[in-house]
């Protein structure tokens, strides 16, 4: 691999994650969440490693025709549905299912005038106030569908939590309730877990769980991160230094000169940015790691480049290797230190960044 920035992706800590999902819901069959390039993982090579979930859930018509593209045959759900009636033969020739989740998704369906029977996900909004059609109004969706000669049968049942990261809050017992009052003796399979869901909240665990962040081993959780939960990080995110220099004191480092050195300190220079998706949101005293010891990152992130107090490190060199997050250093740890989530650490690696299944 000649490009410095690398991510590896563990496709054994993939279906350890999946085994660890089937564990915590041993009744619920599993629709693997693969959207956004399986959280920036890669949506092939994810979707290879975790063949033996039951079902696949993407945001988009092109994740679903990457998976079939791969010659996976297995179910595909489309978890916002189609956008346009347009899309709905392309659904159709993917053989992917629909979640429908608003008025125009119905009627869409009401009017298609191909041959493809589709398999449909209701989506009852119980409280993310996002989509899907409201509680009391689920049954009437459940019998137009049924009705529909574009729907293969009685729609699945499923809504999505808002709060499930939220252990003490109310609002995911309130959801369920509303999800099973609103759904009674509708007929169909339901689903309600995401990852926090099928962690904290055995009650939402249903007919099928919808684990994404889980399966790549990272936390659904603000206090915890994924080894903590038993599960094992997917990803590793590394690069190399490609200098090392003294800085003397009183001398700024980088872009605006974020950081002065307040004594002579080893820097070093490694080969990421925001570039490559290490955000500019990362400042002074980020960890990192360097020839598999602890050090702090220094000054701004730049495109390409990301500056590194080497303190004690004094045998550091070119070449050397740079972790920016993996299973030695929890990307929990640097989304908090970024003041965001995970997720979008994950799905913001660019495609600068070579790719390396293990
Ligand atoms: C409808 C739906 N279900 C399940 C998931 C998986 O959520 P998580 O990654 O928190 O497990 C998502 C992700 O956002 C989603 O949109």
């Amino acid at each position: 691999m000649n490009r410095a920035a690398r991510a590896t992706i563990d496709s054994s800590a993939l279906r350890a994650n999946l085994a660890a999902v089937r564990r915590a819901a041993p009744d619920s069959r599993v629709m693997a969440v693969i959207k956004a390039n399986a959280y920036g993982h890669g949506i092939v090579p994810v979707a290879r490693a975790l063949k033996e979930a039951d079902a696949f859930g993407v945001a988009r018509m092109e994740e679903a025709a990457a998976i079939r593209g791969a010659g996976m045959h297995g179910r595909v759900i489309l978890l916002e549905g189609v956008f346009h009636a347009e899309q709905l033969e392309l659904a159709a020739s993917l053989d992917a299912e629909l979640v429908v989740h608003s008025p125009e998704q119905l009627e869409m369906l009401e009017q298609y005038p191909g041959e493809h029977r589709f398999r449909t996900w209701l989506k009852v909004d119980t409280g993310m106030n996002r989509l899907g059609f409201p509680p009391a109004g689920a049954r009437d969706v459940s019998r137009r569908l049924q009705s529909c000669t574009a729907v293969d049968d009685a729609p699945r049942l499923m809504t999505h939590l808002a709060r499930a990261d939220a252990t003490a809050d109310h609002a995911t017992v309130d959801q369920i309730r509303s999800f099973t009052d609103a759904t009674g003796d509708l007929q169909g399979s339901r689903s309600i877990a995401n990852s926090a869901g099928i962690l904290a909240w055995p009650d939402s665990h249903a007919d099928w769980v919808r684990p994404g962040i889980m399966l790549y081993g990272v936390s659904p959780f603000e206090d915890r991160t994924g080894p903590e939960l038993g599960l094992q990080p997917v990803m590793t995110l590394a690069s190399e230094l490609i200098a090392v220099k003294m800085v003397a004191a009183g001398q700024a480092v980088g872009y605006g000169g974020a950081w002065t050195a307040s004594s002579p300190t080893l820097i070093g220079v490694a080969a990421i940015g925001y570039g490559d998706g290490y955000t500019r949101h990362l400042g002074s005293g980020a960890p990192v790691m360097v020839g598999g010891q602890m050090a702090r990152l220094i000054g701004r992130i730049s495109m390409d480049l990301a500056t590194i107090d080497l303190g004690d490190i004094k045998d550091a060199k070119v070449g050397d290797e740079v972790l920016l997050w993996g299973p030695e250093l929890p990307v929990e740890k640097l989304a908090r230190a970024a003041g965001t989530i995970p997720y979008e650490l994950l799905c913001g690696v660019t495609q600068r960044v070579a790719m390396r299944v293990e």
